[in-house]
């Protein structure tokens, strides 16, 4: 359906859903199929508009007093008609209500909201995009940079076939004794091999290890600055039509904001300009959580 592809992102650079973002109830104008009228062109009755969506020639204008246009990032001929949208708090309370959330995941994620550094935790929107995403590759091997404790591993490990096999990178023993914690919980721990250090390190050995092409999917979730190494890295150890999912590439908003130049966003900046040209991949990024980057790696890539 022409109209069904809505993007969202988040609301005034809002990322945390607990956030409240303060949305004037504006009235708005619907057609008599609810579609809603150019906002930037006020309705009279004298005009006579016409929907642009349905093309009825609007005889009942409804006004109607809600938010609707406070969220409307776009909805002009530039964009095909499309309405794209943002999220909202409300918004992202119904989204977050049609996740299917497995009852251990919620646990770890109500276990970990008290604890330092919760915010790092993958929303439960996108973790259960990542294990669709590994349940549509098939895949059996998988690697995450960026443990913490554990909600986006566990997502992907609950998917994994028996035989799969997660390599786990955290840095940070003590999260990632909660992760364990919630793999045993889970049962999942004989898929999950953590690699307690570095990622580079860990990742490194891999490829020493010979496992070059043998992974199936990657997460990257980890140090900011250091995502355009890993994703070379990961590069090498994915297979052809394996993927590469790299978090935060939308940083808060602060991507697109002029005024920000620390060394963080700035490198998510530049790693999201040299994916775009990188043609030993494709790509979509996502607007969910703080933004999510799939890539795959293409057939004639040769490492
Ligand atoms: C954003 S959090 C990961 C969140 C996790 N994916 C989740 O959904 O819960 C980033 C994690 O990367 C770890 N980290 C940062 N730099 C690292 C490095 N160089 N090597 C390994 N782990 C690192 C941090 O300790 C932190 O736990």
């Amino acid at each position: 359906m022409a109209y069904s592809g809505i993007n969202l992102v988040f609301h005034h650079g809002s990322m945390f859903h607990h956030e409240s973002t303060t949305s004037l109830a504006k009235p708005v104008r619907l057609c008599a199929s609810s579609h809603l009228l150019s906002a930037t062109c006020p309705v009279t009755s004298a005009c006579k508009p016409l929907c642009r969506r349905c093309s009825c020639k609007t005889k009942r204008l409804v006004v109607r007093c809600c938010s609707i246009s406070e969220f409307v990032v776009s909805s002009d001929a530039n964009y095909g008609n499309k309405q794209v949208i943002s999220l909202t708090p409300r918004l992202y309370d119904y989204l977050l209500k049609n996740v299917r959330e497995p009852e251990i995941l919620r646990q770890l994620r109500v276990e970990t909201a008290s604890m330092r550094g919760s915010q790092m935790q993958v929303s439960p929107d996108q973790a259960q995009l990542l294990a669709m995403l590994v349940q549509i590759l098939g895949a059996e091997r998988c690697i995450e940079v960026g443990v913490y404790t554990g909600y986006s591993s566990l997502a992907i490990a609950l998917v994994l076939p028996e035989s799969g096999r997660l390599v786990a990178c955290e840095r940070d023993a003590k999260s990632l004794d909660v992760a364990k914690k919630y793999y045993q919980l889970a049962g999942v721990s004989h898929k999950v091999d953590v690699k307690l250090g570095l990622a580079a390190d860990s990742l490194e050995s891999l490829i020493m290890n010979g496992e070059v092409g043998s992974y199936d999917f990657a997460f990257i979730d980890a140090e900011k600055r250091m995502t355009a190494k890993y994703f070379e890295m990961l590069l090498q150890l994915v297979r052809v039509g394996g993927l590469i999912v790299i978090d935060n590439v939308l940083w808060h908003g602060k991507v697109v904001d002029p005024l920000v130049s620390d060394s963080k966003t700035n490198s998510i900046r530049n790693f999201n300009q040299r994916l775009i040209g990188d043609k030993r991949v494709s790509i979509s990024m996502v607007p969910i959580g703080d933004g999510m980057t799939i890539c795959r790696k293409i057939q004639n890539y040769i490492s």
